[in-house]
């Protein structure tokens, strides 16, 4: 394949509607990182674009959220995500946002012209309507139950549970989230961008000219949409947060978040060529451009079906690949900030990277981990432990260790300098390791060209391991025994001493090389260890073994990566477990939350007999206490007025025993009596319970024994 002219590389524009995660980081923005470096040491032309999705419901829900404007929300989260992308080493070209003059402007632009063309369908259609509110409803503002898995809280337009992809008018029992009201269904006219008239283009475009470089989770997605039949989508919404509709007639209209999000690529790259004096065009025109768009999995269908068609009706290039990753998850479950069950990346940088000096050796640490466990073709894990493991037993012993014992022999042995090389006792393990570093560049070369980095980082710290094996093998610190008369080493000693450090040295040059693309804070270090400059790491210098020249004093070794300690790895556990369980206490606050009672499936009705058969009184706790090996329950002592009473209750995860004697309580005293954990409960303490599970007393101050009915 011929080198194309120019690359463009784009990550998927985080939504700035809050904190993004590591499996965020892992999934769109490290792997576009490592591809860009790596093009960028080829000294290719690579422009790597990338900037805040500012529009759509995620803003305005968490505006309503945090009781905030969205103009507020993404402000604030722009300038977070910026920041973090900037600490983690994620190299942008442009950090934009959707928000900008510039963007409005392309995406007016854009949707101008294919509505001009004709490209596009115009149809009225019926929509939900909160008439509380006096607004058309967004589909993620209207829950449901999903049609599919009976899910309650499905979203009109996905299932967060069975993923499934809906529509509004498939929830059944849908409400509006602003009111908690069933909306209204009101008349409304949108634009349409009519898939199906261009699914011969896909199939031919993807199905056959992509089907051997595209990877197979990705042709697999977009295979069964076309197969699914496609259906016009619309591309405007009744809204005021977004980019609006430049037309007179769509008063009160925006575009659809999904159509002017990916458009940010573009407005983007405009704002980088006027900031770099450069012309944006050739890289959204030119054929000769390599157009890569990395992204997380759900992002798949707006990536390769929908955007792609927006290019070709704009006359715009195509992407040359769409290396989607699939999901990172966590300590055995489903990454979700939402949930709390998650590493934010600010979370990371607060407690490992500006905590300690030489923080960004743990930036360079999670970049190896994370695309050591990259989930490129099925749903990965990070762990704590294996973090850990991965720190300690390969970046610290294989690679750090070569690179220090190198350093520390090269001081001791060689006086501080680069020895030189004796042609004349060059031998065949010092052959083998040029051949060997040659062989492991190429096989670096073909996994990031093909996006497989973790395949490509595993060679790099395979060819240390090579290097580690290699020194083992010679014993420097043994030949440096032999000594003469005067007590320093044999000139042949010193001869084989000089030709083992001297290739250890230019390794550990090609290592530096090979490992910037992944770890470029390690990389950096070693330039300065090695006294050389930046431009050694070109990846024309990958390869050979003259890149420190004889003589040249380099200095002291420093720590490249230090060890996690058993220590962290449970404080990280025990506050991610705290961090969700206070998530879950306050989810109550969560507008989609709240009329979950309304949702609730309601019992049928009952005859006043049946009713009246519950005898129900009140009473007060007088002693309570834990169940030895049961988490959620505790044995209560209740006073009846006339008698006292043992009740078991479910209530441990929500009250510690001390802090309810002497609640007022109302109990069912007629259940029959029941054993738990070998206790005979007999009776029901009775509880509210509130939509995140929290239970609460139903309690009367009437007194004790008083009949309730
Ligand atoms: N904001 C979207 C998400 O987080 C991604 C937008 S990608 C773009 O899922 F192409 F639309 F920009
Ligand atoms: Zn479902």
């Amino acid at each position: 394949m011929n080198t194309p002219k120019r690359y463009l590389i784009t990550s998927a524009l985080p939504y700035a509607n809050g904190p993004k995660h590591i499996g965020h980081l892992a999934g769109a923005y490290l792997p576009a990182d490592i591809y860009t470096r790596y093009l960028r040491a080829q000294k290719r032309e690579v422009v790597f674009v990338c900037g805040s999705d500012e529009h759509g419901a995620a803003i305005t829900i968490q505006a309503i959220k945090e009781k905030t404007t969205p103009k507020e929300i993404v402000d604030k989260y722009h300038a977070l995500l910026e920041s973090n992308m900037k600490d983690l080493g994620i190299s942008f070209d442009i950090y934009h946002r959707t928000s900008s003059p510039i963007h409005h402007e392309t995406a007016q632009e854009f949707f101008t012209k294919l509505n001009n063309n004709g490209d596009l369908e115009i149809k009225e259609s019926e929509q939900y309507f909160d008439e509380a509110n006096n607004t058309f409803l967004a589909d993620r503002y209207i829950i449901g139950t999903c049609p599919i898995c009976s899910s309650d809280n499905a979203y009109g337009d996905q299932c967060e549970k069975c993923g499934a992809s809906l529509s509004p008018e498939q929830l059944i029992n849908p409400k509006s989230t602003l009111s908690g009201n069933t909306p209204s269904k009101k008349k409304t006219t949108h634009w349409y961008l009519p898939l199906n008239k261009h699914e011969d283009f896909l199939r031919e475009w993807i199905l056959e000219s992509h089907q051997a470089d595209w990877k197979t989770n990705v042709l697999g997605q977009c295979k069964s949409w076309i197969e699914a039949g496609l259906q016009p989508r619309a591309v405007t919404r009744d809204l005021d947060w977004g980019v609006k509709v430049p037309l007179k007639e769509a008063e009160g209209k925006v575009l659809y978040v999904w159509f002017d999000a990916p458009i940010g690529y573009i407005s983007a790259t405009k704002q980088w060529a006027i900031n770099n004096n450069k012309d944006w065009k050739p890289y959204w025109e030119d054929k000769d451009t390599k157009l890569v768009h990395f992204i997380g999995k759900d992002n798949i269908v707006f990536h390769c079906i929908i955007f792609p068609i927006m290019l070709k009706l704009y006359g715009n290039i195509l992407p040359d690949n769409v290396p989607s990753n699939e999901f990172m998850n966590l300590e055995g479950d489903k990454m979700s900030t939402s949930r709390g069950w998650s590493i934010e990346m600010e979370e990371y940088i607060s407690d490992f990277v500006k905590k300690e000096n030489g923080g960004d050796m743990m930036v360079d640490a999670l970049r190896y981990y994370l695309t050591a466990i990259a989930p490129e073709t099925k749903d990965s894990e990070f762990t704590w432990k294996g973090f850990q493991d991965a720190l300690n037993s390969e970046l610290v012993s294989i690679y750090g260790n070569f690179v220090n014992r190198t350093f520390v022999l090269m001081h001791k042995l060689c006086n501080g300098k680069v020895p030189p090389l004796h042609e004349e006792i060059i031998d065949e393990s010092d052959k083998k390791l040029i051949v060997d570093i040659q062989h492991s560049k190429a096989a670096i070369e073909k996994s990031i060209e093909s996006y497989k980095y973790r395949d490509a980082l595993f060679e790099v710290i395979d060819l240390a391991r090579k290097g580690n094996k290699y020194m083992q093998d010679k014993e420097p610190w043994i030949i440096a025994k032999q000594l003469d008369e005067s007590g320093i080493p044999t000139k042949e000693a010193q001869q084989k001493i000089d030709n083992c450090l001297h290739c250890c040295l230019q390794l550990t040059a090609n290592l530096a090389i090979l490992i910037n693309p992944f770890l470029p804070f390690t990389s950096k270090k070693l330039c300065f260890m090695m006294k050389v400059v930046d431009k050694m790491l070109d990846w024309e210098n990958a390869g050979k073994f003259d890149l420190l020249s004889v003589g040249y004093s380099l200095r002291a070794p420093e720590l490249l990566f230090r060890k996690m300690e058993d220590e962290e790895v449970t404080i990280q556990i025990q506050k991610l477990k705290e961090k969700s369980k206070k998530n879950m206490e306050s989810a109550a606050g969560n507008p989609s939350d709240k009329i979950d009672n309304s949702i609730k499936e309601k019992k049928p009705i009952i005859q006043f007999e049946d009713f009246s058969k519950i005898d129900l009184k009140t009473g007060t706790i007088i002693a309570a206490e834990k169940v030895e090996k049961a988490d959620k329950l505790l044995k209560l002592e209740v006073d009846l007025g006339s008698e006292k009473r043992t009740i078991v209750s479910g209530i441990a995860l929500n009250y510690e025993p001390e802090n309810i004697i002497g609640k007022k309580v109302v109990v069912v005293t007629n259940l029959s009596p029941r054993k738990m954990k070998g206790i005979e409960s007999n009776g029901m303490i009775l509880m509210a319970e509130e939509n995140d599970g929290k239970l609460i007393f139903v309690s009367s101050d009437a007194a004790n024994g008083s009949n309730v009915s």
